[in-house]
């Protein structure tokens, strides 16, 4: 029974401090297993913006509560051309992890983090074949009793995007990292990067694409907001393998608060929604 708090896009330097701050008062209150940040820690990859995300991710760490990040598009400089091809994650690895891999066990849940930022594309990730052997063979040990998760900031599947049909450009080589994902048992594809929640399982988005269940991040601190949408987070809680609880929680204008709970169960097949209450 793994409960992961799900933040992405934080964009320090885009940021609303009070948000900042509700969000860590809400998570030191519900003390989850894990606090992942799916990318887009800083609006520009600039030293300060980096400082911020740091102590933020301190903070975090020393109220108990283990963290997991993986770098976005933003956190590549992008006007630095120098930076941004002899040394894109320079910053990165010295601020928040110098793993770009990083791995979460304890006896609930697995969760590996993969870098999709590149320095050659400014917004669409990539995954390499280096990454994929990688995702096979860290969950390959995994107990079958624990939840595993892959956090990426790109999403591995195209999104929707409002108009009747319109699709968002996924990962580069997604078809192949799909099959990794599938062969590795993955449970749960965790993104951000669109500012857009959005759940659903995986086989009702790409046919082959194995039984996971995607989950998208809403901005959680950062004022760059999609029409419509307030500051948000997930709460994701693994009840079973098979059965999990996603709750989105969102900024009120005080405070972080639950906005509604959707339960997905696992048929041997695909995951099935059902809204479980509204608040
Ligand atoms: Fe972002
Ligand atoms: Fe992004």
């Amino acid at each position: 029974m793994a409960r992961i708090a799900h933040l992405s896009d934080v964009h320090f330097g885009a940021h609303d401090p009070a948000v900042i701050a509700g969000a860590e008062a809400w998570l030191a209150e519900q003390r989850p297993d894990l606090v992942v940040v799916s990318g887009d820690f800083t609006q520009r990859a600039r030293v300060d913006q980096y400082r911020l995300a740091a102590a933020f991710l301190d903070r975090l760490e020393s109220a108990g509560l283990p963290t997991l990040g993986v770098p976005g598009n933003h956190d590549v400089p992008l006007y630095d051309v120098v930076r941004r091809f002899a040394r894109p994650l320079h910053r990165y690895r010295r601020f928040i992890d110098d793993d770009l891999c990083p791995w979460f066990e304890n006896e609930r849940c697995a969760v590996l983090g993969i870098n999709t930022a590149r320095s050659l594309t400014i917004k669409d990730g990539r995954i390499n074949r280096e990454q994929m052997a990688i995702i096979r063979e860290r969950f390959r040990d995994v107990g079958d009793d624990r939840t595993r998760i892959l956090v990426t900031h790109h999403p591995l599947f195209a999104m929707p995007i409002g108009e009747e049909g319109a699709l968002t450009k996924v990962v580069g080589r997604h078809q192949d990292a799909l099959e990794a994902v599938s062969e590795a048992g993955v449970h749960i594809l965790l993104a951000g990067h669109f500012h857009r929640t959005f759940s659903r399982s995986a086989r009702e988005m790409v046919e082959n694409s194995g039984p996971a269940l995607v989950i998208q991040a809403g901005t959680a601190t950062s004022t760059r907001l999609r029409a419509g949408e307030a500051q948000s987070f997930n709460l994701i809680h693994a009840v079973r393998n098979d059965e999990i609880d996603l709750q989105v929680i969102a900024w009120s204008g005080t405070q972080f608060e639950g906005r509604g709970e959707a339960r997905f169960t696992f048929d041997g097949e695909a995951w099935h929604s059902r809204p479980v209450k509204e608040s």
